[in-house]
């Protein structure tokens, strides 16, 4: 029996007594006995009250002045650990409810009734992941309506698109709690990461569930130094990465060409027509991967950190980016505007001018300003933008500003 049921147990023991002493009180009224009054009934006499009974009375006294003068020290001595405990234990079943939260079915913590599968897209580890999006068509083309949903406008047609969950075990190096809160409350609209707050009006979570998940991603967060070494590793896979692309693009085009050489003399004009395409569209994609390579060959390290750090949010498209996959749409130009707004034309000299400046932005980049608070010459910091001094060391956030002052 562990200490919940325990009380529980006295409780309901408690209630019961009450119970029994009322109804016996009530059933005594009733039997409607008349007591004799206290004052006339004649009490114990002196020598009867002057014995034992007297010494008894003082014995029971002294025991509970001693258990008063023990336990009256003995709380004020245990009652700060034991808040502490209370203020650990608290913390500890937060975290539980939010690792149920978190959890998608493969996980150990999954609840098919509690959890929200944040690890479908974030990572079991929260290390970040995908999520699938559907893109809906721009072009003004679209406009017109027999070109909606019509299979030879391919533009117009809505478009899958994989996009980019960033990595929440390293979250609160980018952000205070309470930005964390705000983004789980809020979500981002426009982007796959769905509002899970009920103050959104969209979401089943009120404020101790929104904490619990904040707790629990507190609990995943990996070392500070791994941290660094994941952003510093990410730079050069992103190199090697180029070149991957390039060798699977070349593989499948030879092996499309081979499924083409291959075909039986048996195949219809249209089984043949089809494997035609496949090469076409293998051979573009090699181009494609081939002219990506190359873009990637001639990048500076800020910008590839750029890429890898703050693309998704100030570049339009970048989050989906796939270099081979032509059907999706490419990119704005980098740093063009998104969620963040647009860095590009100069618009960080204006807002950050001069050398000053350029000290300025680093700051801002590196650990910002509070909500509401100004920042640059006339910025105001709305508490959405991540800053990176506990992700990225004090070279790179240089090399990425120096990169940004001439996009
Ligand atoms: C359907 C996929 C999906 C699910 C489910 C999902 N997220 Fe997200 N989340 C995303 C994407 C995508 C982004 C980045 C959006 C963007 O590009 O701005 C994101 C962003 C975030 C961010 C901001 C991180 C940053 O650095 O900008 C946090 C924190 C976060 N999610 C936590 C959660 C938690 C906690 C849950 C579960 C309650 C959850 N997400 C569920 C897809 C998802
Ligand atoms: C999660 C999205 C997000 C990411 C990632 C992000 N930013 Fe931002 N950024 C913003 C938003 C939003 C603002 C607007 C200011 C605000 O709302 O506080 C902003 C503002 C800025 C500004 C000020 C622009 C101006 O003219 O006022 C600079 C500079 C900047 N970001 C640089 C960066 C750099 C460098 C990185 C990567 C290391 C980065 N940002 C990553 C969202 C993001």
């Amino acid at each position: 029996m562990n200490f919940r049921t325990v009380l529980i147990v006295i409780n309901i023991a408690a209630l019961a007594i009450i119970v029994g002493v009322v109804l016996y009180r009530v059933l005594s009224l009733r039997k409607n006995v008349e007591p004799t009054p206290a004052n006339l009934d004649p009490y114990l006499n002196d020598n009867d009250l002057e014995n034992r009974r007297l010494e008894r009375a003082l014995g029971w006294s002294l025991v509970f002045v001693l258990i008063t003068a023990l336990a009256l020290p003995l709380y004020f001595l245990v009652e700060p650990s034991r808040q502490v405990k209370a203020e650990d234990s608290f913390l500890e079943r937060s975290v539980e409810r939010g690792a149920v939260l978190f959890a998608n079915s493969q996980m150990p913590t999954y609840d098919s009734t509690k959890s929200l599968l944040c690890a479908n897209c974030h990572g079991a580890q929260g290390e970040g992941g995908a999520a699938p999006f559907v893109l809906q068509p721009e072009s003004d083309l679209c406009l017109v309506e027999q070109n909606k949903g019509n299979a030879d406008v391919p533009q117009c047609l809505p478009q899958q698109v994989s996009w980019t969950a960033p990595a929440v075990n390293s979250v609160l190096q980018r952000y205070s709690r309470g930005e964390i809160k705000h983004i789980l409350n809020y979500g981002r609209p426009g982007s796959p990461m769905p509002a899970w707050g009920i103050k959104s009006g969209k979401g089943v979570l009120n404020s101790q569930s929104i904490g619990d998940l904040v707790n629990y991603l507190a609990s995943i967060q990996i070392a500070d130094s791994e941290i660094k070494a994941i952003s510093t590793e990410a730079v050069g896979e992103y190199r090697d990465g180029a070149g991957e692309v390039v060798t699977n693009a070349q593989d499948s085009l030879a092996s499309a060409k081979q499924d083409l050489a291959e075909a039986p003399a048996s195949s219809s004009a249209s089984q043949l027509a089809s494997l035609q395409v496949s090469v076409t569209t293998a051979t573009a994609q090699l181009a494609a991967a081939e002219a990506y390579a190359t873009e990637v060959g001639g990048l500076s390290e800020g910008a590839i950190l750029f890429r890898l750090n703050c693309a998704r949010c100030h570049t339009k498209g970048w989050a989906y980016y796939d270099p081979t996959n032509l059907k999706v749409p490419a990119p704005s130009p980098q740093g063009s505007g998104a969620y963040g707004p647009s860095l590009r034309d100069g618009s960080t000299k204006i807002q950050f001018p001069g050398l000053a400046g350029e000290q300025g932005q680093f700051d801002w980049v590196a650990v910002g300003v509070p909500a509401n608070e100004a920042y640059g010459i006339r910025g105001i910091s709305s508490g959405r933008m991540p800053h990176f001094a506990g992700m990225l060391s004090e070279a790179q956030i240089k090399a990425i500003v120096a990169y940004e002052r001439n996009l």
